[in-house]
């Protein structure tokens, strides 16, 4: 997996993508980053990259020269037939579909994926209609750019990358796998200020475990998220029917 990132805030990528499972994935070229300046772009001599919205209104907007190019020289460098296939560019916005793991495993079968952050009050319609195949937003509230929403996206397109987790990594996250939460986990000591591990866990019943662990996961899943047990039983029934 390639990933490229066309941004006003280089470093803010650089430093959120070196670290933990990541940082490892890349130093081990399983995904490779690359990051491109926006304002390299600029054809202004301040290297201005936003002007004042046609029409009034607050704030400022990204100018569409040198967004489409910034992405058109990391589109020169791909190699790509682009009459053949455009690059799967990803703007992140609230004004997009929002984002869930079944959007991540689409975006994990590219081998190349462009993202493309805003700032100020967005980005000239223009560009975006240009080169924008895919917008994304990362749930219903308002940040003040795209930068960590693309790297939450990234982020979770990584861990499907093959040799990205190693095996105890890969079955550590299971959650949203089966459609419900994880159930809680322990570890030692047994007891920390009063609270004791749930005895079962101590059991050794491995049959005990499995049934105590899938009832806690229904427990935890009807209490915080009951939409998921929701569209899991729309599903079961959906199939059945089919
Ligand atoms: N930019 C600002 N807020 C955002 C959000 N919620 N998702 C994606 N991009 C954003």
């Amino acid at each position: 997996m390639r990933f490229h990132v066309l941004t006003l805030f280089p470093e803010m990528i650089l430093n959120g993508m070196s670290e933990s499972i990541i940082g490892r994935a890349i130093k081990n070229e399983y995904i490779s980053l690359n990051v491109v300046n926006i304002r390299d772009y600029s054809d202004n001599k301040h290297m201005k990259v936003d002007d004042y919205p046609y029409g009034g209104g607050a704030g400022m907007v990204m100018q569409a020269p040198p967004v489409v190019a910034a992405y058109e020289s990391i589109v020169d460098n791909m190699n790509l037939d682009v009459t053949k296939k455009k690059p799967r560019v990803v703007y992140m916005t609230p004004q997009g579909s929002v984002f869930n793991q079944d959007m991540a495993q689409d975006f994990a079968k590219e081998e190349d994926l462009i993202f493309l952050c805003g700032h100020y009050e967005g980005i000239d319609e223009r560009a975006l209609e240009m080169i924008v195949t895919d917008h994304v937003s990362i749930g219903d509230y308002v940040l003040t750019g795209g930068e960590l929403p693309a790297m939450v996206v990234m982020d979770c397109v990584s861990r499907l990358v093959p040799n990205v987790l190693n095996n105890e990594e890969s079955a550590m996250f299971e959650s949203f796998y089966d459609g419900l939460l994880e159930h809680p986990q322990y570890t030692r000591p047994v007891e920390f200020r009063g609270k004791r591990v749930p005895d079962v866990l101590l059991s050794g019943n491995h049959k005990k475990i499995e049934e105590w662990r899938k009832e806690k996961s229904l427990e935890r899943t009807r209490e915080r998220r009951p939409d998921l047990l929701e569209k899991k039983e729309k599903e079961k029934k959906e199939n059945g029917n089919s």
